[in-house]
């Protein structure tokens, strides 16, 4: 075993996020990944991808250092045939791995997969009206649920679905809210900021202060968790997550994740490209090299690394339509 992995500021590293490719066959319109196209069924390996053997032995390595959750992301990674593969080497190595997807290949392969160990899956969902859908995702509704219901089916419980709050979801929440509130407990629901940086400079931003003030009146019980000091709101029995990064620093000195991109350059931080280390072609020990330093390099994107930038007054949060009649 090595020593655990700890940055600068004190942030152990204790969640390993791998993409497996970059290619999706959806075009949701907020994506901060560089889509390759539409893509009609699952390919083979791509290239630049890594093998099997390239993520087995990153993920043995995070073992080392004592890395204890991985999730496998995309693009996305269903547009691989080999994931069921991936994470069945995963899970002899660290057994708690889990999967963002888009969900609109799952229903084939949820099974698979949960055979294979996949413990958990998020599913991006950002409405749940099937225009609205359509009209942010580049896609359809309809698999996404059939993908939804064979994950339950199958006990990949709870499945929580994704959606990026921004202009065109906030009259979509209240829906989802039932949806999630009416599921027994079985999806959980992770209400995203949308994150202007990584993609077109579009107004698009909404008042994520304002979802949560609007959410906690409505809320039974308002909870911690101790990953990015998230706040949670339990809505009829029923998690609802706010993932805030933007402008918050609390968010990133609370940060426990590094990432693998597709092309097996370790990244310190999601929000930057400036900091990708290659391990392709290194020997063990040159990987060990490259996981420790791409943690010594690592730093808390908003309060280290970017200073100047709007603070954020949560108690100053006005209502916003259409969440104010709530
Ligand atoms: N802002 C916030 N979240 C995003 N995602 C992708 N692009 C953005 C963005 N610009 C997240 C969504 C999606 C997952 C694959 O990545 O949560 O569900
Ligand atoms: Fe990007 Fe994911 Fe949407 Fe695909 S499904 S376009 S990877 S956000």
């Amino acid at each position: 075993m090595e020593a655990m992995l700890v940055d600068a500021f004190g942030r152990e590293v204790t969640d390993l996020r791998i993409s497996v490719t970059k290619r999706c066959n959806f075009g949701c319109i907020y994506c901060h990944d560089e889509g390759l196209g539409p893509i009609l069924r699952p390919r083979a390996p791509h290239d630049e991808e890594m093998t099997v053997d390239e993520i087995e032995r990153i993920v043995r390595t995070a073992r080392e250092f004592g890395i204890r959750t991985i999730k496998y992301t995309g693009g996305e990674p269903l547009v691989r045939t080999d994931v069921e593969e991936i994470v069945a080497r995963t899970v002899r190595q660290i057994p708690d791995v889990s999967m963002t997807t888009n969900g609109s290949m799952l229903a084939r392969r949820a099974e698979a997969l949960r055979n294979a160990g996949l413990k958990r899956v998020n599913v991006s969902m950002d409405a749940i009206d099937p225009t609205a859908f359509r009209e942010i995702r580049k896609g359809d509704l309809h698999p996404v649920l059939e993908g939804v219901r064979e994950a339950l089916r199958v006990g990949l419980v709870p499945v929580k679905l994704n959606m990026v709050v921004f202009k065109h979801t906030l009259e979509h929440i209240p829906a989802m809210l039932d949806f999630v509130g009416n599921s027994d407990g079985h999806l959980k629901l992770q209400l995203i900021q949308f994150m202007p940086e990584l993609v077109d400079p579009k107004d698009w931003s909404v008042d994520i202060d304002a979802v949560k003030k609007w959410l906690e009146g409505k809320a039974e019980k308002v909870l911690v968790r101790e990953m990015h000091h998230r706040r949670i709101y339990l809505y009829n029995g029923t998690e609802v997550e706010v993932v805030d990064p933007v402008y918050n620093e609390e968010f990133c000195f609370n940060c426990h994740r590094i990432r693998v991109t597709h092309k097996g350059e370790l990244k310190g931080c999601l929000n930057r490209n400036d900091d990708l280390i290659p391990t392709r072609g290194l020997d063990d020990d040159g990987l060990r090299k490259a996981f420790r330093t791409v943690v010594a390099q690592r730093v808390p994107y908003y309060g280290v690394h970017v200073k100047e930038f709007p603070r954020r007054d949560g108690d100053a949060a006005q209502p916003v339509f259409p969440l104010s009649a709530g």
